[in-house]
C-alpha cells in the first residue's frame, strides 16, 4: 500500500486522540438550526472545510452515507434531517477515530433530546474499497478527505462512492482546490498533504475526474478562500491560495454531449420577444435569469446575439436552470 496513506491515517490517530482546532475548518460558521446544538468537542473536531449539509439534498427520506467522520460534527447534522435509526452510515480507517466519534454522539444524545445515537451506524472501511453495497445510498458525502488522495486513489475513492450511489443518488463534498503550481517537495509532504495544505488539485481537473467515473451532473455550489502557503511558513516561492469548493455530483446518466456542469453562470435574454426558444429545450424569458450550465452557456454564445447576456461563473450554484 502507498505510504501517503498510511502516514494519512497516523496523522488523523493523533487528531483523534487529541483534538486539534486549527485543522482543516474554516471560519465559515458552522449551522444553526432549531433545537440542534452541537457538542463543543465536535466543534473542535471539525476537520471538514465547507459544509455537505443541505436540507435540498434530504427529501424523501434518504439513506445517507459519511465517509471519513472525524469528529461526526456532520453526521449528527444529517441525523438532524434524517432521525431513524442507522439513517446514516459513517465510514473511517481509523479505529481511534471511529471510537471518538462514537462517545461524542453519546454527549450529543445528552444535549439534543430528538436524537439517538444509534441514528448513526459506525463503520471501520476504507473510502477506497467501502464496506456497502452497490445501488443503495440516497446520499453520500465527504468532506476535507479526497483532497488527500493521489489522483488515481482520488479516482478509485470516487468509483466507489459512484458504485454504492442509487442512480440519481448524489455524492456531495467538500474540498480544498488550488489554481496554482505546487514544487513536488510541498506535494510529496505527506504530513502536509495528510493536514489537507498539499494535495489539492485545480477545480477543473477535479471536476473532470468526477465526470470521468460517470456522474452526468456537477453543481458547485460554493467556492471561497481557504489556507495560503505563503514563503515565510511553507518555503513557497510565492503565495499560494488554496479555495474550498462545496461539489454535488449527481449520479444522473451521462448526456451524449458531455456531463452538464453548473458554475453559477446564468443567461439572460434581453431581445424584442417576450421569449428566446433555441430549440434544443432551452426558453429564455424576456430579462428573467436562468441557471445554465457550462455546455449549455457556451453553445448560447457561439450564437453571438448581442441580445443574449451570459454571465461568468459564480461557483454558487442553489439549483434550477436549463438542464
Ligand atoms: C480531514 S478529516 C475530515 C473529517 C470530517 N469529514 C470533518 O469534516 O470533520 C479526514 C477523515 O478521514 C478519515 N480517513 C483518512 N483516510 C481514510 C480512508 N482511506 N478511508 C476512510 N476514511 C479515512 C480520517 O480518519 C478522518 O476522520
Amino acid at each position: 500500500m502507498a505510504n501517503y496513506l498510511e502516514t494519512t491515517k497516523d496523522f488523523y490517530r493523533e487528531a483523534a486522540l487529541t483534538p486539534d482546532v486549527g485543522l482543516c475548518c474554516t471560519t465559515t460558521p458552522i449551522w444553526q438550526l432549531p433545537g440542534l446544538s452541537i457538542p463543543k468537542i465536535m466543534q473542535q473536531m471539525n476537520y471538514g472545510c465547507g459544509s455537505t449539509v443541505n436540507p435540498r439534498d434530504l427529501a424523501n427520506n434518504p439513506k445517507i452515507l459519511y465517509v471519513g467522520v472525524g469528529g461526526g460534527m456532520e453526521l449528527l447534522q444529517f441525523s438532524y434531517f434524517s432521525r431513524q435509526k442507522e439513517g446514516v452510515i459513517g465510514v473511517d480507517v481509523v479505529e481511534e477515530m471511529l471510537e471518538s466519534s462514537a462517545k461524542n454522539f453519546l454527549i450529543a444524545e445528552q444535549e439534543n433530546p430528538w436524537f439517538k445515537s444509534d441514528f448513526v451506524k459506525l463503520l471501520k472501511g476504507d473510502a477506497l474499497n467501502l464496506p456497502v453495497e452497490d445501488n443503495s445510498i440516497d446520499v453520500a458525502a465527504q468532506n476535507c478527505l479526497f483532497n488527500i488522495f493521489k489522483i488515481d486513489d482520488l479516482k478509485k475513492a470516487l468509483k466507489e462512492m459512484y458504485r454504492v450511489l442509487k442512480p440519481h443518488g448524489r455524492l456531495v463534498m467538500s474540498d480544498p482546490v488550488c489554481e496554482f503550481e505546487m514544487s513536488n517537495e510541498l506535494r510529496e509532504d505527506e504530513r502536509l498533504r495528510a493536514a489537507c495544505l498539499s494535495g489539492s488539485i485545480p477545480l477543473k481537473d477535479y471536476i473532470d475526474v468526477i465526470t470521468s467515473v460517470g456522474f452526468g451532473t456537477v453543481e458547485i455550489r460554493a467556492k471561497r478562500p481557504y489556507r495560503i502557503l505563503d514563503p515565510a511558513h511553507y518555503g513557497t516561492e510565492e503565495n499560494i491560495l488554496i479555495e474550498s469548493v462545496e461539489v454535488c455530483a449527481i449520479k444522473d446518466p451521462m448526456p451524449i454531449d458531455g456531463p452538464c456542469v453548473f458554475t453559477g453562470k446564468t443567461a439572460i435574454y434581453i431581445g424584442t420577444d417576450s421569449y428566446f426558444d433555441d430549440e434544443k429545450g432551452h426558453v429564455l424569458n424576456y430579462n428573467m435569469p436562468l441557471a445554465v450550465c457550462d455546455k449549455t452557456a457556451s453553445a448560447l454564445k457561439e450564437l453571438n446575439r448581442p441580445d443574449i447576456y451570459i454571465t461568468e461563473s459564480t461557483y454558487f450554484y442553489d439549483g434550477g436552470g436549463c438542464c
